[in-house]
């Protein structure tokens, strides 16, 4: 694995539009290469203020968005207008305004799963099905290779919904059902797509900000390397 690069700036604005503007030209240099780009965005409060910047006129046109496919790093067991809903806030703010196709919006399915008494398996199970339908090529590792990967960093560490200890690392499943996490809001129970599509990725981009976040990024950049324990790194 390479070593990441880094990029600080001097407050949250910067951070947001740096990343917006990182994520508009890599999806646009994935159409060129191969016509099309898969982007996996996240949830948190981190993309919000990103979607904002790509949906605004400076970046907006630099994209190619009717090539563009969306899916989701993980999702939380709540109905789809849930405010605690990952992919709520790509609809209100960034599908608004740019032109993805719907067919090409892959949401997990949790509101089908709750009108039809199914279980966070279910969904995982569909979201594979889904990503196996869009027949992307493999790494070494056997997981599919989507072009821009978005996350946010947990302050315990996690990366997707892939917690501190977690079990989904025993699994090579592509997408998993995870336990509600007691340690860590919201306490719902979440679909996360394995942590082998980030390191997948042929660009995996990890945005973070705020003070409360300063401790865990010292452990994560520290001199104990731990992916189990910091899944983030
Ligand atoms: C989730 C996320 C999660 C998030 C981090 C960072 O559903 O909670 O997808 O992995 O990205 O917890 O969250 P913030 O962006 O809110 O700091």
């Amino acid at each position: 694995m390479t070593e990441p690069e880094i990029v600080v700036s001097a407050n949250p604005a910067d951070v947001s539009h740096a990343a917006a503007v990182r994520i508009g030209a890599d999806l646009a240099s994935a159409v060129q290469a191969r016509g099309i780009a898969h982007w996996i965005t996240t949830g948190g409060s981190t993309p919000g203020r990103i979607y904002e910047h790509l949906a605004d006129e400076a970046l907006r046109g630099t994209v190619p968005w009717d090539r563009v496919h969306l899916w989701w790093s993980d999702e939380r067991w709540v109905p789809p207008d849930d405010i605690l809903s990952n992919a709520l806030a790509c609809w209100d703010v960034l599908l608004r305004d740019v032109p993805v196709p719907v067919e090409q919006v892959h949401v997990m399915p949790i509101g089908d799963a709750l009108g039809a008494g199914e279980g966070p398996a279910w969904v995982a199970a569909r979201y594979a099905e889904a990503l196996r339908a869009a027949d992307l090529s493999l790494d070494a590792a056997g997981f599919p290779i989507l072009d821009v990967a978005l996350v946010g960093v947990g302050s315990d560490g996690h990366v997707f919904s892939v917690f501190p200890n977690s079990a989904t690392w025993d699994d090579p499943a592509w997408v998993q059902a995870v336990p509600r996490p007691m340690h860590i809001a919201p306490h719902v129970e979440r679909v996360t797509l394995h942590p082998g599509l980030l390191s997948a990725a042929r660009r995996p981009i990890v945005v973070v900000h705020g003070t409360a976040k300063a401790a865990i990024l010292g452990e994560i950049f520290g001199p104990e390397r731990d992916i189990r324990r910091l899944p983030a790194q």
